[in-house]
């Protein structure tokens, strides 16, 4: 794997000149902090070597490099979610090779389902932790060590330094922020009233089918991560009501102003 992330690495070096110190993953409704990018160059998934492509709905595949609050950056204009088929390998490839072309910080963004009874639809829940629900994990085979060691320490999987700066980001603007733990899984099936229940039993505040590959992979290589979710339904009993991906789609895009806000005010702070 190390040949491919470095390969992969000096096609985009030989694409690009810049080196971008913070990466950018967008979810499901939130490519609009791409508009807020000054943006230098732009690479369709499609024409980068061992890259997977992508397939869902919403996600367009694109690696944009620019710059953003004074900072160059690097953001995935649609992710690969295990749910299409991609091994958590391939879903977290992107990671390993933002880290080798320079990026220092990992910042992610998700829609989820609340299941904390204090939520509202459309609320900002900035990630403190979580909780790997995928059937594996991306680092199961054999480490290298030229990446990260083989047992990882997962005691500040969401960088403590930064939440606190975007709490601070949000109160200066007025925006309203909830702080919780993400319960990851596979998807791509929204969860049964019983399945909600139980990720809260768990102790998590969203549940979500993606992020947590790509954070275990980040803090393999020792990158702070930092990661918001936008709570688009509610997996809460009385609340509960169908979910679709279009109506995700439609609370992401009205929720993503406020996030946008948080996350280039706070990468000018970096
Ligand atoms: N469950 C899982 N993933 C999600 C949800 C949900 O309720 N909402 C948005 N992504």
């Amino acid at each position: 794997m190390l040949e491919q992330i470095k390969s992969t690495a000096a096609y985009i070096q030989s694409k690009i000149s810049m080196t971008p110190e913070v990466g950018i993953i967008l979810g499901t409704g939130l490519g609009g902090l791409v508009q807020e990018i000054n943006i230098k160059h732009t690479i369709p998934y499609e024409e980068i070597p061992n890259f997977p492509v992508s397939t869902v709905e919403g996600h367009s595949g694109k690696l944009i490099f620019g710059e953003l609050g004074g900072k160059n950056v690097v953001a995935m204009q649609g992710r690969f979610h295990y749910y299409e088929g991609y091994t958590l390998q391939q879903v977290t490839f992107p990671v390993r090779v933002m880290k080798f072309i320079g990026v220092k910080n990992l910042f992610v963004s998700n829609a989820s389902g609340g299941v904390n009874p204090d939520f509202e639809i459309g609320d900002l829940m900035i990630i403190n932790d979580h909780i790997n629900f995928f059937p594996s994990n991306p680092l199961i085979g054999k480490n290298n060590k030229e990446l990260g060691p083989r047992f990882p320490d997962m005691s500040e999987a969401y960088s403590k330094t930064i939440i606190a700066k975007a709490k601070k980001v949000a109160a200066a603007n007025n925006i309203k922020v909830q702080e919780g733990v993400y319960l990851g899984l596979s998807g791509p099936t929204f969860e049964t009233p019983a399945e909600y229940n139980m990720v809260r039993v768990l102790g998590a505040d969203a549940v979500g089918m993606s992020t947590v590959p790509e954070v275990i992979v980040a803090r393999h290589m020792d990158m702070p991560c930092f990661a918001m979710s936008i709570i688009t339904d509610l997996g809460v009993p009385g609340k509960i009501v169908e979910v679709t991906h279009e109506e995700v789609q439609h609370v992401a895009a009205q929720a993503e102003k406020k996030m946008t806000v948080i996350m280039k005010e706070l990468i000018k702070e970096l």
